[in-house]
This record gives C-alpha cells, structure tokens and sequence, in this order.
C-alpha cells in the first residue's frame, strides 16, 4: 500500500485514477481547486464516492500555492501524479496567463516542494498537442515538438522540459505522459465529442472543420489511459526521465466519430463545416511502441466499443 498524492484528482482522468488507487487499497490525498472552467459540481459529482473512503483526503487548493504544496508534500506522498492544470486548446488562447499559472508555475511548485521534501517519483501529465501541426504519422517521443500551435500545448512542452532538468539536478524519477484525446465516463464537457453528442440529442447544429475527413484524432478510451497511468506509477522509480505517448494508435476522421455517435444516440446529426480555428492541429496519431517496452501498456478500447460505454454514460447523466 502506498500514498499518492493526486493533483486534479477531481477531474475527469484523475477521477478515474483515484477509483482504481483506492480500490487496490492506496491512500490518496487529492488537491483540486475546483475552478469553473467547467461547471465544479460536475467535479463534486466525481468524488462524491472517494469522500466515503477513508484512505481518502481531500485538500482543496490551488497548485500554485507553494504555501500550501509544501505543506501537503512535508506528508512525504510515496509518489506523486499531477494531473492538475487547464486543460482546453482554444480556451488557451484566451487566457494564456492563466495556462502559464496553473500549468507551468503549478508544475514548477510541485516539482520544486518534491525535491525539499524527497518525494523523488512524479507522474504528470502531457498532451499529445505538444506535437504541433507534425503531419509524419505516428508521432514518436522522438519527433520535433519545438513548434507548438497553442500555448496550451507550450505550457505542457514547458513542463516536460522543467521534469528533464529536475531528473537532472536533483535524481528524481519523472514521467511525462503524452495523453491523446481521451473519452469515456464522465468527459469533460467542454471536449467535442460531448458537445457532438449534445447537439445531436437536442437537434443543434454541430461544427466540422474541414471539407471532409481530414481532421483526424487518436482518440482513446479513458480506461486504457488510466492503465497506462497506474502502470507509469507503479514502474517510474526504475526510471529517470521519460517521455511516453499513451494514445490509442489508430486515428480516426471526426466525421467517423459523428456517425458512431449518431448511430448510439439513434439521431442524424445537422452538420456545419468550418476552417481548423487557429491552435487546432490537423491530426493526432500516437506512436505507442516505447509504452509497450517500457510499461508493457497498450490500448485494449476499440473506438467502436468505447464510444458506446461513453454514449451509455452520457445518457445516464441527462435522465438524471
Ligand atoms: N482529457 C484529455 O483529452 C487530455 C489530453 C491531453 C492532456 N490532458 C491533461 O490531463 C490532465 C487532466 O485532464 P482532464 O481532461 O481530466 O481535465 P479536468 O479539467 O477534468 O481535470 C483537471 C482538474 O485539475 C483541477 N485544476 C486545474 N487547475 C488547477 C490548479 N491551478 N490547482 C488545483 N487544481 C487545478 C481542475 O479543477 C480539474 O478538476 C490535464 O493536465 C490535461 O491538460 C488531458
């Protein structure tokens, strides 16, 4: 049994991970700030069971406060996995100060009380957006990524570099995981494929960029996402500094996605077509051989299959 220590863990991904940390019998302290970037009682929602549990302590903070961090990381968590930051490409460029705050001074102060404190294993999370409008598919760790499209996507190439140079000076064992879309229960509401499925249930208009399938997503199943994070967690100690994509190695067209959904929501979407808005990138297509040798990870979800666990979840929630 071990502590970890959960930053977002009121979220969507890090919910889940918290479901499956308490279940094989960790402890768990999350710090979330519950903003409204999205509705927050979305993010009570998803904790409502962990607050029953107790091997569960919720603290609620902003990760920027290095007061705070500090003294929450002297309990000396066995390992971290921060999950905390904003999360959104086009909200990004409307507020990129905050992204700079809650991303990278987030980060900054979580690695930097780890290091006071000798917490030495750190998860985080990374975005696939880093790879910017790289068009060679699969993206590999290995690729470019100096020439990101938004700074959601700066932001997270920033945090990446700052877990190098931690590894570096300070021995400290850090994974960056490149995330690639992720779906399934509880979405973010703010994600498309949420939005598509509300347009289509209420008879709205729904948006497609480009003229026809070439925008294209890895999306994947939240499920194999938090596998591969438990795994990252439970195998970062034997490393140093790592980069490793978890995406579901088969991108597929957002037209392709529209017709799953209409199909599960039994409704035929009314389709508009636009330009990619400026910081979208044209496709994401995860690369996911170092997963498989380093963490023995790989996508299990067919999108198919995930798409109707999602469309059963999200029918739940509006019959609520
Ligand atoms: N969902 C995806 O498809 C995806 C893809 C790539 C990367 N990511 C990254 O994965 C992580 C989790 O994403 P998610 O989809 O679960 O998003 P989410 O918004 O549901 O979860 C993030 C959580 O962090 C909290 N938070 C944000 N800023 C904070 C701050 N300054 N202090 C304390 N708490 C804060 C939020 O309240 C929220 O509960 C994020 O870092 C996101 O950038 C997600």
């Amino acid at each position: 049994m071990e502590t970890i220590l959960v930053t977002g863990g009121a979220g969507f991904i890090g919910s889940h991970c918290v479901d499956r940390l308490l279940a094989r019998g960790d402890k768990v302290i999350c710090v979330d700030n519950f903003n409204t970037f999205y509705d927050p009682e979305i993010k009570r929602k998803n904790i409502q069971e962990h607050l029953k549990n107790q091997n569960y302590t919720l603290v609620e903070a902003d990760i920027a406060d290095a007061q705070v961090m500090e003294k929450v990381i002297a309990q000396k968590p066995d390992k971290i996995l921060h999950l905390a930051g904003r999360a959104g490409i086009q909200y990004s460029l409307k507020d990129p100060l905050e992204y700079v705050r809650s991303n990278i001074t987030g980060t900054a102060t979580i690695l930097e009380a780890a290091r006071t404190h000798g917490v030495k294993d750190v998860v985080f999370a990374s975005s696939s957006s880093v790879y910017g409008g790289n068009t060679k598919v699969s993206f590999s760790e290995e690729d470019h990524v100096d020439n990101p499209y938004s700074p959601y996507a700066a932001t997270k190439r920033t945090c990446e570099i700052l877990g190098a140079n931690y590894n570096h000076v300070a021995g400290m064992h850090i994974v960056a995981l490149r995330f690639f879309t992720v779906y399934g229960p509880r979405n973010r509401p703010d994600l498309a494929i949420f939005k598509f499925s509300e347009g289509i249930e209420q008879g709205k208009e729904i948006t497609i960029y480009g003229t026809s399938d070439e925008i294209k997503r890895d999306w994947t199943f939240v499920g194999d996402t938090v596998n591969g994070i438990l795994a990252a967690l439970d195998n970062c100690g034997k490393m140093g500094f790592e980069i490793i994509n978890l995406g579901n190695a088969n991108p597929i067209s957002v037209t392709y996605l529209v017709r799953l959904l209409e199909k599960e929501l039994g409704k035929k979407a009314k389709i508009k077509r636009a330009p990619l808005p400026v910081g979208d990138v044209p496709i994401t297509s995860a690369d996911v051989s170092k997963a498989k040798r380093l963490l023995d990870w790989e996508p299990k979800t067919p999108i198919e299959q995930g798409i109707k666990e999602f469309v059963k979840w999200y029918k739940s929630q509006q019959s609520l």
